[in-house]
């Protein structure tokens, strides 16, 4: 057989509870690395003999030649069959939909998200099960435990498949289907909206810019936007995938987005703008003058996704991780729907999708989704959004207006102190969370603390427990501040704030977000001492 088995000693690459490995790329790409790692996967979820997997990956520098590699290392594991997007190719909803649709037994994504792409800046790799989603906890501990111990790797070597060509094709034994990576998931997009009342919006001259930062969702937002629905040509923009992502980020938020933020308060701003991350599964959504936090996004699509006709039938549930603000909960509150609160992590939401609790769920961090796919979904956010304005007639800004009226508006913003020494980072944690259970009716710059506690999660479907999870302090009369440490960072900690407060005074509801929030932030620095013990003045992001 034209296979190698390569010795090979454990890169104990996987943190536990992390639901994939993000390295420099150059790690991934040394001698037996990315050959280890995917080995580890295919043990630690039993071995791919006889199975279906999907493959694909964000476009970034390395994605193509690593792809290769994946199906070489499938087809000397005896995997039945592989599908694999166009030159390695899927965004990952594409793949989490693909998964779904084909019922494969699970797929492995190349993505680094929103981190920047090159030989100098990040990879990699993560595996979905068969839901479509992220592995659930108990399967990447069997992966981390197998990056610990693992001795040798399998690959084929008897020949490479063309990833330019589109069908069938063989790697020994297997079975490789090279697919259009945006066909099945345009198909499923159609199905959802209403294209007709979008296309008839576009029509009537409602101009779209959409951002797809030099990364995957440019092909997936041309063939929508542009062909199927007829918007003019030039609406997608910095279009094509590009393995460094033009030497940016691409990640959809004021900061990395700045041209998109910047045309949109131009005089002759188009009526809605947007933007994804690298692999497709964030997104920012933008009216003239008009940023709308993700929070708040998710609280929109919840109170309106019924004006869509995939969700016609109205939601089972909503769901949102808890540094979420709790504007969704609100309209949860007002619709009689379920409200689940869960820990940071998409694969959170896995159980509930899949039992049916839920059919929208969100985070803070620019993500949201449904149960069309278990993966959030940035260009889905888009179009839902599209549907609601075209069906409600209103403006981005005319939304935001009427929602907060209704519902008031919950304030908020995360403040991110990245490269933190990580020990200064623990203290920090470490000193308030001893502090819990003194903390109710204390006083920190003019708030009282009501309740302070640490977050775990008891999921309702499978009864796993999930501990320290952030820690909460919330204070009298609606104020609330989560303090946790990033898991998805590469040098030193993050340590990430996240503060928000209501506000029901219509009145007040037009405020600058972080004067509204001033309060919130003075009292948690009057508990932490931030500043004083990172020396930092100022946090380096907040959204
Ligand atoms: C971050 C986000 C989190 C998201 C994750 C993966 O994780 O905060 O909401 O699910 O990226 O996209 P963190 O770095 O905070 O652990
Ligand atoms: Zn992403």
């Amino acid at each position: 057989m034209t296979q190698q088995t390569v010795a090979t000693t454990p890169i104990a690459g996987q943190k536990p509870g992390t639901s994939g490995l993000r390295k420099k790329t150059r790690v991934f790409m040394a001698p037996g690395y990315l050959e280890n790692y995917v080995q580890a996967i295919f043990d630690g979820i039993g071995g791919v003999a006889g199975k279906t997997l999907v493959i694909g990956g964000d476009g970034r520098y390395f994605n193509e030649t690593a792809t290769g590699t994946i199906l070489a290392m499938a087809a000397a594991n005896g995997a039945a069959r592989c599908i694999v997007g166009q030159g390695g190719l899927l965004s990952t909803p594409a793949a989490s939909h693909l998964i779904r649709t084909r019922g494969a037994d699970g797929g492995l994504i190349l993505s680094a998200s929103h981190n920047p792409g090159g030989p100098d800046a990040d990879f990699g790799v993560k595996y979905n099960g068969p839901n479509g989603g992220p592995a659930p906890e108990a399967v990447t501990a069997a992966i981390h435990a197998r990056t610990l111990d693992i001795t040798e790797y399998h690959v084929f070597t008897g020949g490479a498949v063309a990833l330019d060509r589109l069908g069938q094709a063989r790697l020994g034994n297997m079975a490789v289907e090279v697919v259009d990576p945006v066909a099945d998931y345009a198909a499923l997009m159609e199905e959802l909206f209403d294209f007709e009342a979008i296309s008839a919006l576009l029509r009537g001259g409602f101009r779209v810019r959409f951002d797809a930062m030099h990364a995957v969702t440019g092909p997936y937002a041309r063939e929508i936007l542009e062909t199927r629905l007829g918007a003019p040509a030039g609406t997608v923009v910095n279009a094509v995938p590009d393995p460094t992502f033009g030497g940016g980020h691409p990640d959809p938020n004021p900061v990395w987005a700045a041209d998109l933020m910047a045309r949109m308060q131009a005089e002759d701003a188009p009526d809605f703008g947007a933007a994804s991350d690298g692999d497709g599964d964030r997104n920012m959504i933008l009216g003239r003058n008009c940023y709308v936090g993700p929070s708040d996004s998710l609280a929109v699509l919840a109170d309106r996704a019924h004006l869509a006709p995939g969700y016609a039938g109205g939601l089972a549930g909503v769901a949102r991780s808890m540094p979420t603000s709790a504007a969704a909960d609100r309209v949860a509150e007002a619709r009689g729907m379920a409200c689940y609160e869960t820990p940071t992590g998409w694969k959170f939401f896995g159980n509930l999708l899949d039992a049916g609790r839920v059919t929208l769920c969100g985070e803070e961090s620019a993500g949201t989704g449904s149960a069309h796919v278990r993966e959030k979904d940035g260009l889905w956010a888009v179009l839902l959004w599209l549907n609601i304005l075209a069906v409600s007639g209103k403006s981005v800004a005319g939304l935001m207006t009427d929602h907060w009226a209704r519902y008031g508006r919950n304030y908020y913003s995360r403040h991110d102190y990245e490269g933190v020494d990580s020990a200064v980072a623990e203290a920090i944690m470490a000193d308030l969370e001893a502090r819990l259970d003194d903390l109710p009716g204390a006083q920190a710059a003019g708030l009282t603390v009501a309740r302070a506690d640490v977050f775990s999660y008891h999921d309702p479907v499978d009864g796993s427990v999930a501990t320290a999870q952030g820690l909460r302090v919330f204070f009298e009369g609606g104020a609330r501040v989560v303090l946790r440490l990033s898991g998805t960072g590469t040098e030193g900690a993050t340590l990430r704030l996240y503060l928000e407060r209501l506000e029901t005074d219509a009145g007040a509801l037009h405020q600058d977000p972080q004067a509204a929030l001033a309060p919130v932030i003075a009292a948690t620095e009057a508990l932490t001492g931030i500043a004083a013990r990172t020396g930092r003045r100022a946090p380096d992001v907040m959204t």
